[in-house]
């Protein structure tokens, strides 16, 4: 009887645990859903539009071609923006960790802020770990 309760509270214990933390990934999956598409924007510059201009959605954050210039000349301007989807080379060189550092520092695993038009974001450990985490998300 007592065994049997044990195990019943272990059981219960373990469902619980794995519970919380599904929805912990859950939630950080859907916070860096929401901090990269409500507030940094990331797919302005890393989707690509479609021929009348809206995101291409089946190609989201998948790499463009900027489709904005600047009207003075900007030394080092970048006209593309790489794919920054798990399958991507990016992700595939740099792994989460380096991506991970690179959100919180600024700083990519050449010790270089990237050039622009790229923002230099130094974010909070969590709020880098949930973008990394909905990044891993993506297909
Ligand atoms: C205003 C346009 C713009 C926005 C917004 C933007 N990016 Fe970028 N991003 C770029 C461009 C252009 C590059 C290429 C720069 C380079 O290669 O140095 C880039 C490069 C990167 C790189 C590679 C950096 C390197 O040193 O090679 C990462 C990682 C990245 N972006 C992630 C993000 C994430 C995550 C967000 C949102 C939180 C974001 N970007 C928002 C334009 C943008």
């Amino acid at each position: 009887m007592f065994a049997n309760s044990l195990r019943l509270g272990a059981l219960i214990w373990g469902v619980s645990g794995a519970l919380t933390l599904g929805w912990a990934a859950g939630d950080a999956v859907e916070r860096g859903r929401y901090l990269v598409e409500e507030v940094a924007k990331c797919y302005d510059c890393h989707t690509p539009r479609t021929e009348n201009g809206e995101m291409d959605r089946t190609r989201w954050l998948k790499g463009a071609v900027l489709h904005f210039q600047p009207i003075q000349p900007i030394p080092g301007w970048h006209k593309t923006a790489p794919d920054l989807t798990p399958a991507g080379r990016l992700f595939q060189k740099w792994g989460e960790e380096n991506l991970f550092k690179y959100l919180t520092t600024g700083l990519n695993p050449a010790g270089k802020p990237a050039g622009p038009p790229m923002p230099t974001y130094k974010l909070a450990p969590e709020d880098a770990r949930a973008i990394v985490e909905y990044l891993k998300s993506l297909k």
